[in-house]
């Protein structure tokens, strides 16, 4: 019979069994649940040969990098390295406004940047007289990623652009180490808890690879990203204040293009200023969705925060669209 305790334990075990005495392995940790699942476990079993990465993409959420950062290293004891690409992930997405186009410059960059990582921790990692050389890459994938892989080479295939690690596996010479395979979201949860991992991550919604690039519609640029950084945080404070963020699946702030101000009024001026958009939805499997119906005066509280903590944001509304026939992200 299947317990939590038993799955830790004889998982630990593997890994070790895999790894061997010296081996080390790395791995690239988001702050979502299955790369800090995944990551604690390696932690767990063999300690600080294994290697966080945790790239800063340029487009996290407000203090995004620091947070994971802190409760990776502080609270989890892990390995962890912070990258900051914030330049030269933003850089390459200036003028670019095709959401696919988007997702390709930042899945691409990310996988440059994680295996240029990976190769500056190899090579300190080779002078360590109690570890040998990196030989494994750690993936969260869990049950439902190995059938659509093995089943569907759908839109999931887009979708998991920035997991695609093929190339680092061949060039490297590494091994993939998978320790969430066999399980299903509600098990990497339990798991969490099981391993001492705060609530409130272990909880977490899921955050897009391409992050705040698709809830930018159009083109990037640093005031659309701190509207949807202030905006976001906004929202999701007051969704968590009014005790709904685990009835809630996913919401967030999405920021309307440039081209598309709305006007405003400010005292006694006409303000040209930027439309926010907010989303919310139930769902169990993110393949249909529906949006959350919230208490007017909920509604109410959020935008007037909105429109009068946000610097240059003149027009809120909540996205009414459930899925399908709409997408979960606007992009
Ligand atoms: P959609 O927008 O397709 O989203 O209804 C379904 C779920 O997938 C997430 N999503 C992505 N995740 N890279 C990711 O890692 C992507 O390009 C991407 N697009 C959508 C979305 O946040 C939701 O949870």
């Amino acid at each position: 019979d299947w317990t939590m305790e038993k799955f830790v334990d004889k998982e630990i075990e593997r890994i070790r069994a895999m790894v061997g005495p010296k081996g080390q392995v790395i791995g690239a940790v988001s702050g979502g649940v299955d790369s800090t699942v995944a990551a604690k476990l390696m932690k767990e079993a063999i300690g600080d040969r294994f290697h966080a990465v945790l790239v800063d993409n340029g487009v996290l959420r407000l203090d995004e990098a620091k947070t994971v950062k802190k409760t990776l290293t502080e609270h989890l004891g892990i390995n962890l390295t912070v990258i900051d690409s914030t330049d030269l992930f933003l850089g390459r997405l200036k003028g670019v406004s095709d959401p696919e186009r988007k997702r390709k410059i930042i899945g691409n960059t990310f996988i440059e940047v994680f295996q240029d990582t990976a190769k500056s921790i190899a090579e300190a990692a080779k002078d360590s007289p109690k570890a040998g050389e990196i030989e494994f890459l750690l993936q969260g994938t869990l049950y439902p990623d190995v059938i659509e892989s093995i089943s569907f080479k759908g839109p999931s295939a887009t979708i998991k652009t920035h997991h695609n690690v093929g190339g680092l596996l061949e060039n490297m010479h590494l091994k993939l180490i998978e320790p969430l395979r066999e399980l299903f979201k509600d098990e990497v949860r339990a798991l969490g808890t099981n391993l001492g991992i705060p609530e409130e991550l272990v909880w977490r919604h899921p955050f897009p690879g391409p992050g705040l690039a698709i809830r930018i519609i159009g083109e990037i640029n640093e005031e659309q990203l701190r509207i949807a950084r202030e905006a976001d945080k906004i929202f999701i404070d007051e969704i968590v204040a009014a005790g709904l963020y685990r009835k809630i699946s996913q919401a967030f702030a999405a920021v309307f293009p440039d081209t598309a101000k709305a006007v405003g009024v400010m005292g006694d001026k006409r303000v040209h200023g930027k439309v926010v958009t907010l989303r919310a939805v139930e769902t169990t499997d993110f393949m249909t969705a529906d949006w959350y119906p919230f208490e007017f005066d909920f509604l109410k509280r959020v935008s007037r925060r909105i429109v009068n903590e946000v610097d240059g944001a003149c027009r809120v509304t909540y996205d009414i669209t459930s899925k399908p026939p709409g997408t979960i992200e606007m992009e």
